[in-house]
């Protein structure tokens, strides 16, 4: 276990907009906080510079002063009312000894990939002792965001959904086919498939409590690919693992909000409401009213818009915030939002209008 460097139950450090944590309990708020998911990557020449510095996006992950240094980025630039830890979901199946590399201009690989039975009895909950430099760079995130013993913004840790982590490491990287081995192993061997899922929710779950002892304020799970399945699979397989995370996240950091963010699962927001989660992400192909209705009014909704708005101009930014959050109230249980990350050609100029945008509502 890491020694938290802050305990935000004290009063030694105090959140000074607190904002976003005030979106998951029940007050109107004056506007809704906003944050954007990959505000720290690569549509900044900042951020490639500090990458340069450190030789590669995997070195940064394991550099806690660099990931504080990338983490600050945007704040520098956008008014934001949240800073995500600077890491990746795939540390985790690193971390079971499957091998990541990211090669120069492609996505993620693992050199080891889960193929066959005997890899899947193999696998087992990494020791949390080797992702100790996600936690101190929990820690240095912290530690960067904080003045005076004033915090920022709060500081959002994250991990991967146990199906959206399966789905890399059984395929051994991304897929343009909606993940065929995995989903060949999820119908013919649901039972080493659950297996592969076990261990997932056990490792996400001692991932993410690690995270909040560190110093996290809020925790979310990034489900990017439980989409890719139909309904009735993507609850079973997809939603059912991460509820049994949030509802140990739940008992043991209660005051602790957990985000489930599933693309492509607009037709489950009412199962993922019931799940207990304080929060859902909604992705950008979604309307936000339609997921308020789903979802009711208990739960915080975190959206939408679409990322390819940061590559247009300010009039189409202007007007699609306003077409999009009609029907909605953004001052009750929202934070606004993209409905999947930044891409690397957005420009930052109109990173800067999409935020002036929302924070006029
Ligand atoms: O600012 C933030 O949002 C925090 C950092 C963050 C990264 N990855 C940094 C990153 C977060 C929250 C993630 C999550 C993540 N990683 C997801 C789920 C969210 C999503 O986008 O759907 C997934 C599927 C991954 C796995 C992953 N990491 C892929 C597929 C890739 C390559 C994709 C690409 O665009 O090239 C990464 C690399 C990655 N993760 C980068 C960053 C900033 C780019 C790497 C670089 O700088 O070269």
């Amino acid at each position: 276990m890491v020694e938290p460097h802050f305990d935000f139950g004290s009063p030694l450090v105090t959140i000074k907009n607190d904002l976003f944590l005030r979106a998951f309990s029940d007050a109107t708020l004056p506007r809704p906080p906003i944050w954007l998911m990959r505000q720290a990557g690569r549509y900044l020449p900042e951020y490639k510079a500090t990458r340069a510095k450190a030789g590669s996006f995997l070195e940064l992950c394991r550099s806690p002063s660099f990931c504080a240094e990338v983490l600050l980025q945007p704040l520098e630039r956008f008014d934001l009312d949240a800073a995500i830890l600077f890491s990746d979901i795939l540390t985790v199946p690193d971390a079971m000894g499957l091998g990541l590399t990211f090669g120069v201009g492609e996505g993620p690989r693992f050199s080891r990939p889960l193929r066959n039975e005997s890899d899947v009895n193999a696998l087992a909950v990494p020791d949390m002792a080797k992702l100790r430099y996600v936690f101190d760079a929990v820690a240095e995130c912290k530690r960067a965001l904080t003045h005076n013993a004033e915090q920022r913004v709060p500081l959002i840790g994250f991990s991967g959904s146990p199906f959206t982590l399966a789905c890399y490491m059984i395929e051994g990287g991304g897929s343009t086919d909606a993940f065929p081995l995995t989903r060949r192993m999820m119908l013919q061997r649901p039972d080493l498939f659950k297996k592969v899922l076990g261990v997932n929710v056990d490792a996400v779950t001692a991932y993410l409590s690690e995270q909040v002892r560190a110093g996290a304020d809020a925790l979310m799970v990034f489900d990017t690919w439980g989409g890719v399945l139909a309904p009735r699979l993507y609850r079973e397989f997809s939603l059912a693992p991460m509820k049994r995370i949030v509802d140990a996240l739940r008992a043991e950091f209660p005051k602790t909000p957990v985000m489930l963010f599933s693309r492509g699962a607009a037709h489950s927001v009412g199962a993922i409401a019931a799940s207990g989660a304080q929060g859902i992400g909604v992705d950008w192909q979604s309307d936000l009213s339609a997921a308020r209705a789903a979802a009711g009014p208990g739960v915080t909704l975190q959206g939408n818009f679409d990322p390819l708005l940061l590559t247009t101009d300010e009039a189409t930014i202007r007007r699609e915030v306003s077409n999009s959050l009609a029907g909605f109230d953004p001052k009750h249980r929202y934070v606004a939002n993209l409905g999947h990350g930044i891409t690397p050609d957005a420009d930052p100029a109109l990173v800067g209008v999409l935020v002036d945008a929302l924070r006029n509502l």
